[in-house]
């Protein structure tokens, strides 16, 4: 009975070594974000494309359902190529990156300053505050979930415009709205460009 428990116990060691190993090295892990987040602020895609993994996946509120890959990537890709008509400008403070040692994750807080275009010729300032969650893997950022510091209410206000956004930004009609809008205009760039 001795030779199985301890091979047991050995299944057991090494079975622990490997789900320690899934937690990157802070350093490592906020090098990445660090990399991620500088070529979004550069507006460089291709920069961008290379600090993330292939089936990265992105997540917030107006764009809840992407799916790894091209489509999360392609996201990026739509916002870098337009940034032309939108003037966006992505800004972050890389000291406020940190590492979560429990969990593995990196949180990042970046600024996402840019023109919506609500439709019918209006353009409305946004100045987007976000607090974004990574997890990295083999150097690579895997994920991105981010949440908006001034809620999607917040977020709306501002996209809406001075008219309809006081008006609009609690309707429970807004953000399945703005949901079906994103992804639809993200269906257009993606058939329109290959990644
Ligand atoms: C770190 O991760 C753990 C587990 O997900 C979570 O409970 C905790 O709140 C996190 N700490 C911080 C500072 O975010």
């Amino acid at each position: 009975m001795m030779f199985p428990r301890a091979a047991a116990l050995a299944l057991f060691a090494g079975a622990s070594l490997v789900s320690a190993a899934v937690i990157p090295r802070a350093d490592d892990a906020v090098a990445a974000v660090t990399n991620f987040l500088t070529a979004y602020s550069n507006m460089d895609y291709d920069a961008l494309k290379a600090a993330a993994t292939p089936d990265f996946h992105f997540q917030d509120q107006a764009f809840p359902k992407l799916h790894p890959g091209s489509m999360s990537l392609g996201m990026f890709h739509w916002f870098i190529s337009d940034q032309s008509n939108t003037n966006m400008k992505v800004t972050f403070d890389p000291s406020t990156i940190t590492f979560n040692s429990s969990d593995g994750t990196i949180t990042a807080h970046y600024v996402a300053d840019y023109d919506f275009d609500a439709g019918f010729g209006s353009k409305n300032h946004v100045v987007n505050p976000i607090t974004a969650t990574y997890t990295v893997v083999d150097g690579l950022v895997k994920d991105e979930k981010d949440t908006y510091d001034l809620g999607f209410s917040g977020w709306a206000e501002q996209a809406l415009g001075p008219t309809l956004g006081p008006l609009l930004k609690d309707s429970a009609a807004t953000l399945p709205f703005i949901q079906v809008a994103g992804a639809g205009k993200l269906g257009l760039f993606l058939l329109t460009h290959s990644s």
